[in-house]
């Protein structure tokens, strides 16, 4: 007996999750030095942790035989205070892929169903199929939200709707007008899930003032995450803002301990660096238009990013991505989200993008050689 055949339909029907290749993997299989190899797959901070979140898990690591503090009390209290919000508006979770799957645990099942705009992200799909609802996808308008197209897919089956904003792998991003547009017009038996992982990447005179959010809108569930600009993202750890009862029933579904103590440690410092957050940015900034500007002057399509990766266009994604992968450089295809000719980059270092560029243009120009053009 195939043990396989027990699982449900629904669950042996989501295709698994396509993460970036670890640098690890890549160096055993393509015989490379791992020291080598430059990861730009998996929107990482590549000046890593926070220095002050490192000082947190050397001073918590000895702590680490005893069960996390369930209600993460430090990260929830700061979080409260950096945010003007109470803490019982705060759900800490394991990643905000914890809190993308709750919420479809929360709110969907089969017969209902979830709106999410063409290009999302990809775990709002693995998350809604794996409660056997069903997705309704609205095409998007130059790689962006459509939001009227959004509002008019709305039918009585929709009861989530997931929006990223920036989103991945687009980088495109809501302003707060089409925001403050779409949120008006969404009906409050709805739940809209607003994912901004990669919020802190924008200017801050551009982040929209979702904190309070659910404060005038109880229908909102806003997401954040410790693993882009904090550098946490081995740790796993983020949070939802949302209403105080909307918390609660998200609880009843979360794992006990979601959050690890160092995880907890991690993030409750690294929430304080404002430093390393700004150093963060601006270097994104910075090394973001140098990598546009390159590829505009190679003539290499892009999408304009308002996050810490770049989509392009090369031809042929997934063979560039293995060009790519044999001089150790790993990029992500992103043929999963139907974008066969094109291949998401994060933003590295400065040498790690002069590396990435060097590398694509030889890539590039040799395969449209190779087909004559
Ligand atoms: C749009 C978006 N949301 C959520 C996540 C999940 O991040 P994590 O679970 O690490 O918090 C990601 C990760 O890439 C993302 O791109």
């Amino acid at each position: 007996m195939n043990p396989e055949s027990l699982a449900l339909d629904r669950v042996l029907s989501i295709p698994p999750y396509p993460p970036g290749r670890p640098i690890a993997a890549v160096a055993r299989e393509f015989g490379l030095d791992p020291k080598k190899i430059v990861k730009l797959a998996s929107n990482e901070n590549p000046l890593g942790p926070s220095p002050r979140a490192q000082q947190a898990i050397t001073a918590g690591a000895g702590g680490a035989s005893l069960y996390p503090d369930f209600e993460t009390f430090a990260l929830r209290e700061a979080l409260s205070r950096q945010l003007g919000i109470t803490p019982d508006r705060i759900l800490s979770g394991a990643g905000s892929s914890d809190h993308i799957i709750l919420v479809a645990r929360a709110f969907l099942e089969p017969g209902t169903s979830a709106l999410i705009p063409q290009y999302s992200f990809a775990s709002y799909r693995g998350a809604i199929d794996s409660v056997g609802a069903g997705t309704i996808v609205v095409p998007a308008r130059d790689f962006g939200i459509d939001v009227d197209r959004l509002l008019e897919a709305i039918d009585d089956s929709v009861r989530v709707i997931y929006v990223a904003t920036p989103n991945n792998p687009t980088g495109t991003r809501l302003d707060r007008n089409s925001l403050q547009h779409l949120l008006a017009r969404i009906p409050e038996r709805i739940i809209v899930v607003l994912d901004e992982a990669y919020r802190d990447y924008l200017d801050p005179s551009d982040r929209p003032d979702t904190d309070h959010l659910p404060e005038s809108r109880p229908n909102v569930i806003v997401l954040r995450t410790f693993s882009k600009i904090y550098g946490l993202a081995g740790l796993r750890v983020g949070y939802a803002i949302a209403d105080p009862a909307i918390v609660r029933v998200l609880r009843r579904l979360q794992a006990p301990f979601s959050v690890g103590a160092l995880a907890e440690a991690a993030a409750t410092a690294a929430i304080g660096d404002v430093d390393f957050l700004h150093k963060t940015r601006s270097l994104n900034a910075l090394e973001r238009e140098r990598v546009a500007g390159a590829l505009g002057a190679a003539a290499i399509d892009y999408v304009p990013s308002h996050g810490n990766f770049i989509l392009l266009r090369v031809g042929d994604g997934r063979s560039t991505f293995q060009s790519l992968l044999r001089r150790g450089i790993i990029v992500r295809p992103v043929d999963n989200y139907q974008l066969p000719a094109w291949i998401r980059v994060s933003i590295g270092l400065p040498a790690e993008n002069d590396l990435f560029l060097s590398h694509l243009l030889e890539v590039v120009s040799s395969a449209s050689n190779a087909v004559g053009i």
